[in-house]
C-alpha cells in the first residue's frame, strides 16, 4: 500500500507521502461519524438521554428522597435536621419555599435580608438559631407575626428549615437586629 509518490510540499527539507490510510483506522472513523449521529439525535434532538447536568439533578432528587423519607420516619432532631441542610437538592426546595413571592419572602425578603420579620441571616435570633428552634418558629408560628406552617405540611417545613440554615451567618446587610434578639453563633 505504500507508495513512493509525496503530496508535492517541503517544509525545511521534510516531504510526505501520499499513502492511504489504513482500513481499520478509515473503520474506526467512519463508525465514529454514524455513531455521532445518533449520539446528537438521542441527546440533543430528542432528548430522550439524559445529559450530566440532569443525570446529576436525578441522583440528587434521589438523595433528597431518600434523606426525606429517613426524617420522616424518625424523630426530628437538631442532627437530622442539619443532615438535611447539607443536601443541595432539599435546600434548593427550601429556597423554592422561602423565595415563593406569596410565603416567607413577602415578610423576610427572597434574600432572608428581613423586611416585616427579621433578617435570618446574621447571627442574631429572637426565638434561637439551632435547627429545632428555627424548626419549631416555622412550624408553631411566632407571636410577633410569623405565621404557622403546620397546614404545609412536614416536609415543607423541614426544606424551609434547611434553607433558613443554609442562609444563617451569612450577614447579609439588612434589616437591622430587634431589640429582643440574642446573639448566637
Ligand atoms: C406575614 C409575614 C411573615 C411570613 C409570611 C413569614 N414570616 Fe417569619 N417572621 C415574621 C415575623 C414578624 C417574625 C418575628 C416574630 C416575633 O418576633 O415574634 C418572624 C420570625 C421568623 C423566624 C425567627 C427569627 C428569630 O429571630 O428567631 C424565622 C426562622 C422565620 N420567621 C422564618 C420564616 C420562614 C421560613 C417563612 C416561610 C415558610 C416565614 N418566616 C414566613 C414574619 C413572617
Amino acid at each position: 500500500m505504500t507508495t513512493e509518490a509525496t503530496r508535492g510540499h517541503t517544509f525545511d527539507g521534510i516531504e510526505e507521502f501520499d499513502n492511504r490510510l489504513p482500513n481499520w483506522w478509515l473503520w474506526t472513523f467512519y463508525l465514529a461519524c454514524i455513531f455521532s449521529v445518533f449520539y446528537w439525535i438521542h441527546y440533543h434532538t430528542l432528548g430522550t438521554g439524559n445529559l450530566p447536568i440532569k443525570e446529576y439533578a436525578i441522583e440528587q432528587a434521589v438523595a433528597a428522597a431518600r434523606d426525606e423519607a429517613a426524617a420522616a420516619n424518625n424523630p426530628i432532631t437538631e442532627e437530622s435536621l442539619r443532615e438535611l441542610a447539607k443536601n443541595p437538592a432539599i435546600v434548593e426546595e427550601g429556597k423554592k419555599i422561602f423565595q415563593d413571592p406569596t410565603r416567607c419572602a413577602s415578610c423576610h425578603k427572597p434574600d432572608g435580608s428581613g423586611f416585616i420579620g427579621p433578617n435570618l441571616t446574621d447571627n442574631m435570633w429572637v426565638y434561637g438559631g439551632k435547627a429545632m428552634d428555627i424548626y419549631t418558629t416555622i412550624l408553631k408560628g411566632r407571636p410577633g407575626g410569623m405565621q404557622a406552617h403546620e397546614l404545609f405540611g412536614q416536609q415543607f417545613v423541614m426544606r424551609a428549615t434547611a434553607y433558613v440554615l443554609s442562609i444563617k451567618n451569612t450577614n447579609l446587610p439588612g434589616k437591622a437586629p430587634e431589640a429582643n434578639d440574642k446573639k448566637e453563633q
